[in-house]
């Protein structure tokens, strides 16, 4: 119901921005409605994606005319969380009044299909991937087993890239093989020099490393210890592809360590998850760097429906923000990023007030935010512990930070671009180094 009523709140506010539109009779499905589908919806409403029907032709769209009425009339499609008060956003799925309107007039109208002359030619998809063809593809060597319940830990696997020569990637993406038993895939990039489950995971092999250190010691490496992120996959995310001049590096020698949270769904399956990559034509002139700014020190009390758990980061060199990632547990119910350039006032970035733990998306910048030295960066996650949240898997616990969905986790990522010559070490201790150095 809540969902429902915020829905409601982001239309009449994204209406009241609008000027107004008038959509006249005479709409079809093959002059005006398709046009829409093939932008907003068929990315996902095709075979093999995570829609669960196709939109591509009039004959699997027509049974479902008023269900896509009330799905883009109630803002619960396309899924799109940003508060639209603050920042613009380039893969901003939200649709415009004209293009509900739209809908909502052909399905007044009978849903007609209209005449064939009026159908815009196919769009063109690549199977399997939604970014470009990939120069290359790693994939984790066998299929892992996902048992019909119980819990699944954390599994890394270690893929080496075999790559002789550093490779810079401009678009990259990853991919489960069934999405049914996957919650998410982190893939790391683990250097040469990087020490990370070095000795301890057999490339190739899931690997669960234990919680504690041999002396007992919390272990504090389970986040990549130190490794850039490559990418992310979470269902209804869309692929990473920067603009020309920037591109994640690769370094000669390293390995990807896939990090897979499976999730039992009552059936036993398997999956095979990877990730591809387009390389860069040439070294561009920055770097991206995924950072993920937030804490594991937080409690948050039984029963509290919206407690609050912020982090602030100096950033000591200065970058161009290029786009956020929220990621909380079940029971995140809203999310902030928050800037404060030097001698200025904080600025909302982003803000999620319906986070939705099944719809973790990447809000990528229209313009691409210059942090000066020293801006400083405030993220907040909100948590809903109370028994009013649908999802809350136990309102009378203290929920501490976990990987599973059950405890929580309150990081805000974001990508950065950054002097093509530093790295995340050199970006958080040392000034820039200069071109002449
Ligand atoms: C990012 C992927 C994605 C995009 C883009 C998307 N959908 Fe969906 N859609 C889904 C998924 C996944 C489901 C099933 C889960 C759910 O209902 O949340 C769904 C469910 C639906 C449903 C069933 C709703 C219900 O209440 O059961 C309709 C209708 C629908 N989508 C219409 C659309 C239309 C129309 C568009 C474009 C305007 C669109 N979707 C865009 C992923 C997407």
């Amino acid at each position: 119901m809540k969902l429902k009523i915020l829905a409601s709140v982001l239309a009449v506010t994204a209406a009241m921005a609008a000027p107004p539109a008038k959509v006249t009779s005479g709409v079809t499905y093959n002059k005006d409605v398709l046009p829409i589908l093939q932008n907003r919806c068929q990315a996902c409403h095709r075979p093999g994606e995570i829609g669960p029907m196709p939109f591509l032709t009039y004959k699997e769209t027509r049974p479902w005319a008023k269900a896509i009425r009330e799905a883009v009339s109630s803002t619960k499609m396309p899924p799109w969380f940003a508060d639209p008060k603050y920042g613009h956003f380039a893969n901003d799925r939200s649709m415009s009044r004209k293009e509900i309107e739209t809908i909502s007039a052909w399905v007044d109208s009978g849903a007609p299909e209209g005449n064939p002359k009026d159908r815009p030619a196919a769009r063109e998809f690549i199977d399997g991937w939604a970014m470009d063809k990939p120069d290359a593809v790693y994939q984790i060597p066998t299929a892992f087993p996902v048992p019909a319940s119980g819990t699944v830990e954390y599994q890394y696997i270690v893929v080496p890239t075999n790559l002789t020569e550093d490779k810079w990637v401009r678009m990259t993406e990853a991919r489960p093989t069934n999405r049914a038993v996957v919650h998410h895939v982190v893939v790391y990039i683990r250097e040469p020099n990087s020490k990370w489950l070095r000795g301890e995971a057999t490339p190739g092999v899931p690997f669960v490393p234990p919680a504690k250190t041999a002396d007992g010691k919390q272990r504090s490496d389970i986040g990549g210890g130190g490794s850039d992120i490559l990418t992310i996959y979470t269902p209804g995310n869309s692929p990473d592809v920067w603009r020309p001049g920037l591109a994640k590096l690769i370094k000669a020698g390293s390995d990807l360590v896939f990090q897979l949270h499976y999730t039992a769904n009552g059936k036993a399956g398997e999956d095979q998850s990877r990730v591809g990559v387009v390389f860069a034509k040439e070294p561009p002139a920055e770097r991206v760097m995924t950072l993920g700014l937030g804490t594991d020190k937080f409690a948050i009390p039984p029963g509290d429906p919206n407690y609050r758990v912020p982090f602030t980061v100096t950033l000591p060199n200065s970058s161009t923000l290029l786009s956020f990632f929220p990621h909380m547990h079940l029971r995140g119910r809203a999310f902030e990023y928050k800037v404060t350039q030097p001698g200025g006032e904080q600025e909302t970035l982003l803000k999620i007030d319906n986070y939705n733990f099944n719809w973790q998306l990447t809000y990528r910048l229209e313009k691409p935010l210059l942090l000066q030295e020293g801006a400083k960066i405030e993220v907040a996650g909100y948590f809903d512990n109370s028994p009013n949240n649908p999802y809350n898997p136990d309102p009378k616990a203290t929920v501490k930070f976990g990987e599973q969905s059950w405890e929580e986790m309150m990081i805000g990522f974001i990508d950065v671009a950054i002097d093509a010559k530093m790295d995340k070490k050199t970006f958080f201790t040392k000034k820039p180094v200069k071109a002449d150095d």
